[in-house]
């Protein structure tokens, strides 16, 4: 097959670990007679400096034309003072919604290599930890109205909050339908103890549950969710929450399985084009250093692999190298455990190529 890739390096460590999942790309065209052909946008900070805008028409354009994205990751301390529609993060929302990508998949799993650098207790690690965490990603209080502005001598900031019953709909479906190819659990979560927004969550998702009866359905509040996925995340297969909600509760879940750098994950929308990116940050304090684990865009590679070029095959070949190279014990500082060989950036990369 031929597909064109539109590649956004994007700032901090994101050129370090996009480099490594290229090559990855380049070997699994080569083994499976594939032709990837890339397009490098600018996004986030460097697009800033380069163009003026976290999102120029032109660099958005070549995403909407390519057949998938590949993202590393956007921001940093530099652009931080800047006013929010003018921030490196801003390109990055501003992508999500123009490719209609209202379907953000996380999933948190487990490596049984890296039971070591959890932060749960063993007992815990042990039942198992492996759900996905899907999250509606172009609606809620990160799309509604921001504005700051002064009241009665001092300043007011305003952020609305709000969702349609079809954006709702959309989303659980995709809870549903992933769910049914897995361990047919649907843990729904919300605050609709405090907010409207939720309490239509909740009712769109109990019309829904109706509709896949072989799915066991339930509904937590966001803050006891909080508290489950420390104490018991065993529990979990397949969550579905709102926009910032599953921001922070993806992060809480990445943690405990050791690493959020080995976490990747898949933004889609209705068609088979995709935005692809690890789910961790810019880390600016590493940046330039050689010391980033790119497993995990490596990781979300394999995701495009698998849900926008139907590369089942490729996707599994990627996974096992990942796998084969934990094995040997190699890690990248943020993974690090005792007995283990420490391995940079570009090393972590060589291993996986040759695994593979
Ligand atoms: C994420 C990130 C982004 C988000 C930021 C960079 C805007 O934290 O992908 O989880 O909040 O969605
Ligand atoms: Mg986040």
């Amino acid at each position: 097959m031929e597909k064109q890739i539109a590649v956004i390096r994007g700032d901090g460590i994101g050129p370090e670990i996009v480099e490594q999942a290229l090559r990855v790309m380049d070997a699994v065209a080569e083994k499976y007679g594939h032709t990837f052909s890339y397009v490098e946008a600018d996004m986030g900070g460097v697009a800033i400096d380069r163009w003026g805008e976290a999102l120029p028409a032109a660099e958005l354009e070549k995403c909407m034309t390519s057949d998938s994205v590949l993202l590393g990751a956007v921001g940093g301390p530099k652009w931080d003072g800047m006013p929010g529609d003018k921030r490196p993060e801003k390109g990055l929302l501003a992508l999500r919604s123009a490719m209609g990508l209202y379907s953000n998949n996380r999933p948190a799993r487990l490596w049984p290599q890296l039971a070591a650098a959890s932060p749960l207790k063993p007992e815990i690690v042990a039942k198992g930890i492996d759900f996905i965490v899907v999250r509606e990603l172009i609606g809620g209080v990160y799309f509604g109205e921001h504005r700051t502005e002064e009241a009665d001598g001092e300043l007011k900031a305003t952020d609305v909050m709000s969702y349609a019953e079809h954006e709702i709909e959309r989303i659980g479906r995709i809870a549903f339908e992933t769910a049914g190819k897995r361990r047919k659990k649907v843990t729904s979560i919300d605050k609709a103890n405090v907010l409207d927004t939720s309490r239509l969550w909740r009712k769109v998702m109990h019309r829904l549950a109706q509709e896949y009866p072989e799915i066991q359905y339930s509904d937590m509040l966001v803050d006891n969710a909080a508290m489950q996925i420390a104490k018991d995340p065993s529990q979990f297969d397949v969550v579905v929450t709102e926009n910032m909600f599953g921001d922070i509760l993806s992060d809480e879940a990445s943690m405990i399985t050791g690493s959020i750098g080995m976490i990747p994950s898949s933004s889609l929308g209705e068609g088979s084009r995709g935005l692809y990116e690890p789910i961790h940050g810019s880390a600016p304090d590493i940046a330039g250093q050689n010391k980033a684990n790119p497993i995990g865009t490596i990781l979300a590679a394999a995701m495009m692999l698998k849900y926008s070029f139907d590369m089942d095959e490729e996707a599994e070949a990627v996974e096992a190298a990942v796998s084969r190279v934990l094995d040997q014990g190699l890690r990248t500082g943020d993974m690090m455990a005792e007995g283990c060989t420490l391995v940079s950036c570009s090393e972590m990369g060589d291993a996986i190529l040759k695994a593979l």
